[in-house]
C-alpha cells in the first residue's frame, strides 16, 4: 500500500491513503481510499509503502520524486536505494542501479545493491585495529579481513526513518549502532539525508557521533548500470577520476600502504576513458578482473567537489559524482557472476555495474600515514557525496 502524504509544511496532521501517483511523477493525488486513514505526516513527494519487516521491525520503502519524474526509491532496510529511475535521451525512463522490488531480494543478502555501508566501510586488514591502546577484534568476513562493517553491518539493520519538511523530497535515516555492535567500540548514532533536487542531484550527507574513539567510513554502494539494462556490461562506459594517485593492493585487497601515480598505468582516468579499454591489465581480489581500487582524490579540503564522471553512449546518460571524501573506491563488478537475477530474470554478470564509493582509504585504522577514520567523542563526522544524472544530446 502506498501512501502520499502531503500539507507537513501547514502542519496538519490529516492524511488519506491514496492511490501510487500518476505516471508522469508529479505526485498528484488521484484517489482516496477512505476505509484507511493514517497520522504520519510527510512532504509533497515522498511516499511511503509497507515493505515487509526485519528483525520484528516494520520495513518501509520511500519514493522520491522531483518535478521531472526523477525517482528515487530507498528503503529503511540497510539505508538502500532500491531502484532510481531517470530518463535516457529519449525520454525512456529506466532505472540506472542494481536493485530488487522486493524486500525478500535483500533479505538474502546480495553484494550490498544500493545499500548504506558501515559502520566502516571497506577494508580492515586482519579484522582488528588498535584504537587508544586497545586492541579490537572484528569478525573476518572477506577471507582474513573484515569488510564493509562486518557479519550484520548498517546495510543489514533496519533504520528509523524521519521525514522532513524541506521544499525538496528528503528522508532522513537514522541508527543508533552500539556499543560492541560488530566489535567496535562506541555507541555510534548515525543520521544519513537523502535529497533528490530537482536538478536531478540525489545528495547524501552522513552525520555521526560516538560516546569513544572508534573508526568510522560511511558510503553507499549504488550499482549503477546508467543504460539501463544489465544486459549491457559497462566497459563501454567511460570515466573520468579525478585522482592523480591511488592506493595499490595486495592480493587480499588491503592497501599496501603506498599512494601511487596513475600515470602511464590503466589507472589513469584523469582524462575520460572507456571501462573497458585496459581492463584486462588489472587483476582484482581472488584474480577476478577489473578495477576494485581506491583512488586518491585531487581534492583539497573538505569542500563538495566533483571527482568523477561516467558517461554511456548508448543511452546519453551522464553521472558526475562530487564528495567531500578524500577517496573513492571504483569498483567494476568483478564479482558479479551471473547467480543472481534481476526482477525480471536476467542473469546479472560480471561487469554489469560499477561502484563509486566515496570514502577514506581502506584499511585507514591501521595505516597511521592515511588520513584518520577514528572519531572521539564530542567530535562530529559530517560527510557528503551527491550523484548528478544527465543526459547528452
Ligand atoms: C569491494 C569489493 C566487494 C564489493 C561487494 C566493494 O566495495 O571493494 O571488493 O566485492 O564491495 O562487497
Amino acid at each position: 500500500m502506498t501512501k502520499t502524504i502531503q500539507n507537513l509544511a501547514l502542519g496538519i496532521f490529516a492524511a488519506s491513503v491514496l492511490a501510487s501517483c500518476s505516471n508522469n511523477g508529479s505526485n498528484k493525488n488521484e484517489s482516496a481510499d477512505s476505509t484507511n486513514t493514517t497520522t504520519t505526516t510527510m512532504k509533497t513527494g515522498i511516499q511511503q509503502a509497507d515493505w515487509g519487516e526485519s528483525d520484528g521491525k516494520k520495513v518501509f520503502l520511500y519514493t522520491l520524486t522531483n518535478k521531472n519524474g526523477v525517482q528515487v526509491k530507498i528503503s529503511n532496510y540497510g539505508g538502500t536505494i532500491t531502484s532510481w529511475i531517470a530518463p535516457d535521451n529519449k525520454g525512456n525512463k529506466s532505472s540506472i542501479v542494481l536493485g530488487f522490488n522486493e524486500l525478500k531480494g535483500y533479505l538474502a543478502h546480495p553484494p550490498y545493491f544500493g545499500a548504506t555501508v558501515g559502520r566502516y566501510g571497506n577494508r580492515i586488514a586482519d579484522a582488528k585495529f588498535t584504537v587508544d591502546g586497545k586492541t579490537y577484534k572484528l569478525a573476518a568476513n572477506n577471507g582474513k579481513n573484515a569488510l564493509h562493517g562486518g557479519l550484520k553491518g548498517f546495510d543489514k539493520v533496519v533504520w528509523d526513518a524521519a521525514p522532513l519538511a524541506d521544499n525538496t523530497p528528503s528522508l532522513t535515516l537514522n541508527y543508533l549502532s552500539k556499543d560492541g555492535e560488530e566489535g567496535f567500540p562506541g555507541n555510534l548514532k548515525v543520521s544519513v539525508k537523502f535529497t533528490l533536487s530537482d536538478d536531478n542531484e540525489l545528495k547524501i550527507a552522513y552525520d555521526a557521533e560516538t560516546d569513544k574513539a572508534t573508526p568510522v567510513n560511511l558510503t553507499n554502494h549504488s550499482y549503477f548500470n546508467l543504460t539501463g539494462d544489465v544486459s549491457n556490461t559497462i566497459l563501454n562506459n567511460s570515466i573520468m577520476i579525478d585522482a592523480d594517485r591511488y592506493t595499490p593492493v595486495d592480493t587480499s585487497l588491503i592497501p599496501t600502504g603506498e599512494l601511487k601515480s596513475v600515470k602511464g598505468t590503466p589507472f589513469d582516468f584523469t582524462t575520460p576513458h572507456k571501462i573497458g579499454e585496459r581492463i584486462d591489465q588489472v587483476k582484482g581480489g581472488d584474480e577476478k578482473g577489473g578495477y576494485d581500487h581506491n583512488f586518491v582524490l585531487n581534492k583539497k579540503g573538505t569542500d563538495l567537489d566533483k571527482v568523477a564522471e561516467v558517461t554511456d553512449s548508448i543511452s546519453g546518460r551522464k553521472m558526475e559524482v562530487y564528495t567531500t571524501q578524500p577517496g573513492i573506491q571504483f569498483y567494476t563488478g568483478n564479482f558479479l557472476d551471473g547467480s543472481i537475477k534481476t526482477d525480471d530474470g536476467k542473469p546479472i554478470m560480471q561487469h554489469a555495474a560499477l561502484c563509486l564509493e566515496t570514502q577514506h582509504f581502506p584499511d585507514s585504522p591501521n595505516k597511521p600515514a592515511f588520513p584518520s577514520t577514528i572519531l572521539k567523542p564530542g567530535e562530529k563526522y559530517h560527510t557528503e557525496t551527491t550523484y548528478k544524472i544527465s543526459v547528452m544530446h
